[in-house]
Parts: C-alpha cells; structure tokens; sequence
C-alpha cells in the first residue's frame, strides 16, 4: 500500500494529478524545476498522494522526457505517495527503477478508445497487466520494496468515440484487473459524460463485487465535476482525483476537458467535516506557479475566484496540514 494510504487523520484522499493529466494534453513544456516547485507546494498545502508523470515514449508525449529528475526529486518529499502512469511492462520498467511508490495502468473499457491510446484490445491490455503483476513481484523480492499496481478502467462512464459503456464490461474488466494482482482499482469518466445518478448506481456496483481501494477520476467537461465527486462519496467511494485549477484531458479521447478542481473538491469534503489533510488557502496559492508556466491556459476553479465564505472552518486541523 501506499504511504499515504489507511491514516487515521484523514477521512478523504484527494490525489493530485495535475502534474500528469493536467500536463499531457499541453504542448508547452512545463519546466522541470516548476514542476518541482509545484510537487513540494502542493505537499507542503498537506496533499499526500501525487500523480507526477507519465512514462510514455517521450517522442510521444515530450511532456514526460524529464520524468527521471521528477521523480528523484519528489522522492526527497518524506510521507508522499509518488504515482506515475503507465501504458505497458515498459513503462513499469522505467517506473519501478525510478523508486515510484505507485503505477498506475490505463485501459480503457471503450475498444476503440483503448486501440487508439495503447494500441491493444482492452483484453490484450489484461494480459499485458499480468506481465507487469509478475515484473512487479519480482522486483519487490529482489528490493524488499512492493509498488502498488493501480488500474485504472478509463471510459467507465461513456466514450467520444463508442457513445454508451455497458457497465458490465467495466466490472468485468475491473474484476480481472483484481485477479490479475491489482492492489487498487479507479473508476474513470475520461471525457466527462457521467451524470450523478450513473456515478452512484456503478460506484455501488463495483463496490459490491470488489473488495479493494477504489478511486473516482473524474473530469468536468459539462459541469458535473464537483455534483459527481458528491455522488461517489454517498455511495461509498472515499479516494478522488483531481487535478488543480482543473486542467486535464486525455489526447487521444476527442473532446476530453480538465479534471475536476482539486481545490473545489478539498473545499466541498472540509466543509462537510471530512479531512482531506489539506490546506485549502496554501493548495489555491499553489495555481501560481501553473499560472506563472502556462499563462495561456485558463484555470478553472470557485474557491481560488472567490475566496473562503467568511468563518469557514476546516476539518483539517492547520497546524497538521502545515506540519
Ligand atoms: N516508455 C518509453 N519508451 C517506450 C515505452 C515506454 N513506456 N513503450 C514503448 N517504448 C518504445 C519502444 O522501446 C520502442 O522504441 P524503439 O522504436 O526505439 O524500438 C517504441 O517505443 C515503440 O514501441 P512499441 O511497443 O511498438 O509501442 P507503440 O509505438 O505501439 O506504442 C504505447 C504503444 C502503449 C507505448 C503508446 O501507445 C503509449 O504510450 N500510449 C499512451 C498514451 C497516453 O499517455 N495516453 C494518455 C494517458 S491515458
Ligand atoms: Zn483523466
């Protein structure tokens, strides 16, 4: 398990993926020492679990080419959880040796979603991810350190490209990740079609049949970001993805937009008494670095535009949050 994972003074674990969602679909590289500079911001506004890069053949996402040094440096960070994501054994290669703490494997449940990302049949990406179970266990026996598999099903609530996902496939394919040796599945709405209703009825569906950590990764694209965050905690789901200042979106996915807003979640959960662990002024400050390296881009996000109601109290105790 991850380092962040099972504490007793958190109630909600938000994990950033900013640094990888947020980053993949923007052609202007991000300097490496700002995205240094943003890891330990964020780590030090309390945000345990981080999503750092991508290990993806740099020629097709140059985004990553300076995923090694990213990951060296957050390392130093004591108590983070430091994720990366990958499409294939290779990727788990190069993330194992970099010292991750945390991979997490993209297939989409969408096949014509999951030939465009990865170029394999949502089935060949299972038998790819039983390579990675076994490259996994054997280095955690030669090292004495076991990284956690993270699989993530993307597309789980609808595709640009197929329209409907049955919600069969989705447990299907979750469930033969969890045979395989996944240690935590995610449940994601890459291209933001979902709707509350559809995210409670799936949330509980998985639920019932797994008995793993589940995460929801969501994005905003019609505004359902925050209300769908909502819906995945009433039925049960205590883990999210978010990106700060909502930037995001897959690639390959037409139409696939920003995340949902880190911040806007922290101040939903801490405004309903559940500790994220963060601190939400020192997270919303941390949007000027993004602002500073992409000036062009818009952020999105309520809490940072219009400031804390007055007497807001959160749930996280500050002093812990800036420990
Ligand atoms: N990291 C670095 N290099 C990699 C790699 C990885 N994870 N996987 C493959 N490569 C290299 C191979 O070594 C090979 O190099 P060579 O040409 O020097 O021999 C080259 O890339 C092609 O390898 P191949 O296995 O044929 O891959 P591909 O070209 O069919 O691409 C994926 C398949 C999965 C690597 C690619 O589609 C991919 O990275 N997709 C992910 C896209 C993504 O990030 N989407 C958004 C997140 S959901
Ligand atoms: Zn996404």
């Amino acid at each position: 398990m991850g380092q962040a994972l099972d504490r007793d003074d958190i109630d909600i674990y938000l994990r950033e993926v900013g640094l990888r969602d947020g980053l993949q679909n923007i052609s202007t590289f991000f300097p490496t020492e700002a995205k240094k500079e943003w890891i330990a911001a964020e780590a030090a506004a309390g945000v345990t679990d981080i999503e750092v890069c991508s290990f993806v053949p740099p020629k097709l996402i140059p985004q990553f080419q300076d995923a090694l040094d990213v990951v060296a440096t957050a390392k130093k960070i004591s108590g983070l959880n430091i994720c990366a994501l990958i499409p294939n054994l290779k990727g788990a290669e190069r993330g194992i040796e970099a010292g991750v703490d945390q991979l997490n494997y993209v297939t989409s449940v969408s096949e014509t979603h999951n030939l465009k990302n990865v170029r394999r049949t949502p089935q060949e990406s299972v038998e790819n991810f039983k390579e990675i179970v076994d490259f996994r266990d054997q280095r955690a026996e030669e090292t004495g350190k076991k990284v956690t598999l993270l699989a993530g099903c993307a597309t789980a609530f609808g595709c640009t490209l197929e329209g409907d996902i049955n919600p069969k496939a989705v447990i299907s394919i979750a469930k033969q990740f969890v045979a395989a040796g996944a240690d935590e599945i995610s449940l994601a709405d890459t291209v933001g079609f979902a709707n509350p209703g559809q995210i409670k009825s799936l949330c509980r569906q998985v639920m019932d049949e797994l008995d793993i950590p589940i995460t929801i990764h969501l994005h905003d694209t019609r505004g359902m970001g925050v209300v769908n965050a909502y819906a995945a905690y009433d039925a049960g789901i205590r883990r999210f993805d978010g990106c700060l200042g909502g930037l995001g979106g897959c690639p390959w996915a037409p139409g696939a937009t920003g995340n949902v807003v880190m911040e806007d979640m922290a101040f939903m959960f801490e405004g309903m008494g559940l500790r994220t662990g963060i601190d939400i002024e020192k997270l919303c400050a941390v949007r000027d670095i993004v602002t500073r390296e992409l000036p062009d881009e818009s952020l999105s996000g309520g809490i940072a535009k219009a400031g804390m109601p007055v007497n807001f109290a959160q749930a996280t105790p500050l002093a812990a949050a800036a420990e």
